[in-house]
C-alpha cells in the first residue's frame, strides 16, 4: 500500500461543505481549520490543579482505538479524550484480534463498522493505510490517523504546534530546529507541514546526511548537517527519536555514542540556542542518545506539557469530526 497523493489525501479528509470528516494529514489542511483546532484544544485544558475538562459532546458515539504498532502517549490520550467527551471507547487488542488469524484490515474495519464504531483511530506501520480505510468506510465513520509509517502523525503535529504557540505565539518570528532522524520521522513531517502553514519564520531540519529527508515536499525547510549551526539562536529545539524500526539500510547511520556526541541535545550544545528556547521531544525518549537527561528534565523542557496537550488536542479533533453530527 502506497502513501496517497498529498492533495488527494487532503481533499479526502473533508466533507463536501469543507468541514473535517477524517484527519489523515496536516499537509494541505486549511490554516483557519488548524487554528480553530488549536483554539478548541486550549479550551479543553484545565487550569493546573483542577480536574480535567469534560463534556458530553460524544455521548452515544463510539471511538475505536486500533493500534497495529506500539504506543503509550497517543493511545492513552485518545482513550482519555474519548472518555472525557462522553464516548464509549473500544481499545482493540491487536495481539488477540482476528487480524492475527489472517483477517484483512478491511474485514476488521467492516466488523467494527457493523457494531457502529463511529470514529476509528488507526496506527499502522504501512504507508497509505489510514487513507485506504477512509475510502472504504460508510458515511457515518471518521478515520483519525494516529501514526502512519514515516509519513504522517497529524495529532502529534497539532499538539506540537499548540505547545509552541503557548510559549512563542508569533510564528513568523520563530526559528525552529527539528533535530535527528528526520528521514524516518512522521512526527517531523507533520510538525513541518503545520509550522509551514502557520507561517514559521525559519524551519531547520538538522540531521546526519543518512537521516536527512529525501522527499521534495519539505523543500520549504533548510537542511543542516551539524547541530551547532542547526540550533544556533533557535527559539524551539525539537529532538527526535531514532526510528530504528523503520531504518532499512544502516549505511551512514552513526552508532549511539557517535550520534549523541554529534546530534544529542545536551546542556552544553543547548547554550548555542536562544536563552529562552524551549526543548521538545515527542517521546518515547532515549535519554543519552537523542537528548541528555538533564535537558529533558531541565527548565527549558516542555516535554510533559506536550503530553498534557495531547489529550486536549485529541478531544478537539474528536469533537470536530463526531461531536456535531446528529445522533443516530
Ligand atoms: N509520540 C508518540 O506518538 O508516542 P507513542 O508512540 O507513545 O504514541
Amino acid at each position: 500500500m502506497n502513501a496517497e497523493n498529498p492533495a488527494d489525501e487532503a481533499s479526502l479528509q473533508l466533507n463536501a461543505d469543507g468541514s473535517l470528516r477524517h484527519l489523515l494529514t496536516l499537509n494541505g489542511l486549511d490554516r483557519q481549520l488548524l487554528v480553530d483546532l488549536l483554539d478548541r484544544a486550549e479550551a479543553f485544558l484545565a487550569p493546573e490543579g483542577d480536574l480535567p475538562v469534560r463534556s458530553n459532546a460524544l455521548a452515544g458515539r463510539t471511538v475505536g482505538n486500533l493500534f497495529f504498532e506500539p504506543s503509550t502517549r497517543t493511545r492513552a490520550s485518545f482513550d482519555l479524550a474519548g472518555k472525557r467527551l462522553g464516548a464509549d471507547v473500544l481499545n482493540l487488542d491487536v495481539n488477540t484480534s482476528s487480524r492475527k488469524k489472517g483477517e484483512s484490515i478491511l474485514d476488521t474495519i467492516y466488523t467494527l463498522e457493523a457494531m457502529h464504531v463511529d470514529v476509528m483511530v488507526v496506527r499502522d506501520a504501512s504507508a497509505g493505510v489510514p487513507a485506504f480505510i477512509a475510502r472504504n468506510v460508510k458515511d457515518f465513520v471518521s478515520i483519525l490517523n494516529a501514526g502512519e509509517s514515516d509519513v504522517s502523525h497529524p495529532t502529534q503535529g497539532l499538539l506540537d504546534l499548540l505547545t509552541i504557540r503557548q510559549h512563542k505565539p508569533d510564528f513568523g518570528n520563530l526559528a525552529v530546529a527539528i533535530v535527528g532522524d528526520i528521514r524516518h520521522s512522521r512526527v517531523a513531517r507533520s510538525a513541518a507541514h503545520g509550522l509551514h502553514t502557520l507561517g514559521v519564520g525559519e524551519l531547520r531540519l538538522v540531521s546526519p546526511p543518512a537521516m536527512a529527508p529525501e522527499d521534495g515536499d519539505l523543500a520549504f525547510a533548510r537542511i543542516v548537517d551539524n547541530l551547532e549551526d542547526g540550533i544556533r539562536d533557535a527559539d524551539v529545539v525539537m529532538a527526535l527519536r531514532i526510528q530504528r524500526e523503520r531504518i532499512g539500510n544502516l549505511d551512514g547511520i552513526p552508532g549511539i555514542d557517535e550520534y549523541f556526541a554529534n546530534f544529542g541535545v545536551s546542556e552544553a550544545r543547548l547554550k548555542t540556542a536562544r536563552p529562552d528556547a524551549i526543548v521538545m521531544h515527542p517521546g518515547p525518549m532515549n535519554r543519552g542518545i537523542e537528548i541528555e537527561g538533564s535537558v529533558a528534565d531541565g527548565p527549558q523542557s516542555v516535554i510533559t506539557q506536550q503530553v498534557t496537550n495531547g489529550v486536549a488536542v485529541r478531544m478537539a479533533v474528536l469533537e470536530r469530526v463526531a461531536g456535531s453530527q446528529e445522533l443516530t
